[in-house]
């Protein structure tokens, strides 16, 4: 398979083939969206709740991110590999953000960062593509802004957000945006911006199906935890379950002297030998 580059992005928007974006937090999750051909791997900030155990995104550091990504990096070599830029690491000036998005590059191995919000990081998407990094934009449900507006909350459901986030969506890709990410939009909503933008691909996580591609978060696709699913989240797989009978079993073999067996896992000394020490 042949590197994903921003090129095949837009080609795929432009074929109107699906795009697959996943997140990886580690290297055999990134090692999985390579041999399972994803097409976009993100180190999302989502890393701090199903990885780091935090109750908020809003916590995670910059040197927490890097770690991660670096680890994705090693694994995930084919899919365009982009990390989430921290809370906290792109508003405090534009200077802030280029250095830590070039720390996200250098040290973390991404090639390209992505940043949450609307008309507020216009600007610094647009100072960033100029550096020569490539932004993917996030606007609709903005996690990194949660206590500011009390929760977890679908965007755009009334006309007035929605003329709000499309207007974002439209200054974003002016700005330079490679991709934009649209989450907890109504899915009309997610099919139109999709529609007005004139190149950006769209890729929906809680945006319907009229997106040029679709994201979602490794935990919630795979069912490895079972705390509060989000109706958008569809889970392909139990890992959980899995994780349940293979633990509960290890212990209970364990407690049981039934593991490890003496023959087929256990290691032997020649009898002679065994002689000669006692
Ligand atoms: O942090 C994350 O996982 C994300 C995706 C859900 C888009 O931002
Ligand atoms: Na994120």
């Amino acid at each position: 398979r042949k590197k994903v580059t921003i090129q095949h992005l837009h080609h795929l928007r432009n074929e109107n083939l699906p795009i697959a974006m996943l997140t990886a937090y580690d290297f055999p999750s990134g090692r999985a969206c390579e041999a399972h051909e994803i097409d976009i791997t993100l180190v999302g900030d989502s890393l701090a709740q199903v990885c780091l155990g935090y109750d908020s995104t809003m916590r995670l550091t910059m040197d927490e991110m890097i770690h991660h990504c670096r680890a994705v990096a090693r694994g995930s070599k084919t899919p365009f590999l982009v990390a989430d830029m921290p809370f906290g690491s792109f508003h405090t000036s534009t200077d802030d953000a280029i250095r830590n998005a070039i720390r996200l590059m250098q040290e973390g191995g991404a090639e390209g960062v992505k940043i949450e919000g609307g008309m507020e990081v216009v600007d610094v998407v647009h100072r960033l593509t100029v550096v020569g990094v490539p932004v993917m934009a996030h606007v609709g449900l903005l996690p990194q802004r949660h206590i500011q507006s009390s929760g977890y909350r679908v965007q755009g459901k009334d006309a007035r957000s929605a003329m709000h986030i499309l207007e974002s969506a439209l200054a974003l890709e002016q700005a330079g945006a490679f991709a934009m990410v649209l989450e907890a939009v109504p899915q009309d909503l997610g099919r139109y911006i999709t529609q007005r933008l004139r190149y950006t691909p769209t890729i929906g996580i809680g945006a319907g199906p009229g997106t040029d591609g679709q994201v979602l978060v490794w935990d919630d696709m795979l069912g490895t935890w079972n705390g509060h699913k989000a109706k958008f989240v569809r889970r392909f797989g139990d890992v959980r379950a899995e994780i349940e009978r293979g633990v509960t079993g290890y212990v209970q073999a364990v407690r049981s002297r039934t593991f490890p067996a003496r023959d087929k896992e256990s290691y032997d000394m020649p009898s002679e030998e065994w002689q000669k020490f006692t």
